[in-house]
């Protein structure tokens, strides 16, 4: 149990989902004003999931306020490997789908790791150094797996975990998708390369995160729950 270093600011707890959203899009719009006042582009790590749709509409129906056009976007994973029979399904479409297709004026950079690359291991070192070139993450938005994953750094992660291959679990097959899962693999940013964002945000919804959060918030910072190492940040 570390709570200690935990002020009423890194928590916060909403009565609604809708709530949650509009305190999250004016913390993000303070967050990118202070970033553009460096000044520097706001770089930031992007999810996906279901908990992150309505963000995307928010974050797009007031891109002009947020600056979006300033962004440099870097997605946290991608499922591998990624083939014309499944592509409907990879996070690149999904983030077409939610956010860049209604960006108006496009993002300054829009990087998402290539889960068609025959060589992912090059593919995650290539991103990692795109994302020191523009002078680290900024910002960190983050969903939460049912089982305490963040991007797709699943249980037993290394904390000094970079952008990597993993192998799904099973839990988190079952949780994204119905019947026979098309991926077992991912891309992933790592546990370390997250942690060196300059913020991080995680939002977590619903009972089936409850547990989840739990372990993450009051547990001792332990690999079973790889949230927990954000406890650290
Ligand atoms: C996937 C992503 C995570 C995300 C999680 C939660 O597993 N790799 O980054 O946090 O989904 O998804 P949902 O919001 O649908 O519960």
């Amino acid at each position: 149990m570390s709570l200690k270093k935990t002020s009423p600011h890194r928590i916060r707890v909403f009565e609604s989902a809708n709530d949650l959203y509009h305190a999250l899009l004016d913390h993000l719009e303070q967050q990118i004003h202070t970033v553009l006042k460096k000044p520097k582009n706001p770089t930031i790590a992007l999810a996906t999931g279901n908990t992150m749709i309505p963000l995307y509409r928010m974050i797009t129906d007031y891109q002009d306020r947020l600056h979006v056009d300033q962004w440099n976007c870097f997605n946290l994973d991608e499922y591998y490997p990624i083939t014309d029979a499944n592509a409907t399904l990879s996070f690149y479409a999904y983030m077409n789908t939610h956010f860049y297709s209604r960006v108006q004026k496009p993002v300054k950079l829009k990087r998402i790791l290539n889960g068609r690359t025959e060589d992912p291991a090059t593919e995650c070192l290539e991103f990692e150094k795109q994302i020191q070139e523009v002078g680290g993450l900024d910002i960190a938005i983050l969903g939460l797996g049912q089982n305490g994953h963040i991007g797709f750094n699943e249980p037993g992660s290394d904390p000094d975990s970079r952008t990597r291959l993993v192998t799904l679990q099973e839990d988190t097959l079952m949780a994204n998708f119905k019947g026979i899962p098309p991926f077992t693999q991912a891309m992933t940013m790592g546990i370390d390369s997250i942690l060196e964002s300059r913020h991080i945000i995680v939002i977590a919804l619903g009972k089936s995160k409850a547990a989840a959060v739990h372990s993450a918030i009051k547990e001792t910072v332990t690999r079973r729950v790889p949230a927990s190492f954000l406890q650290d940040h």
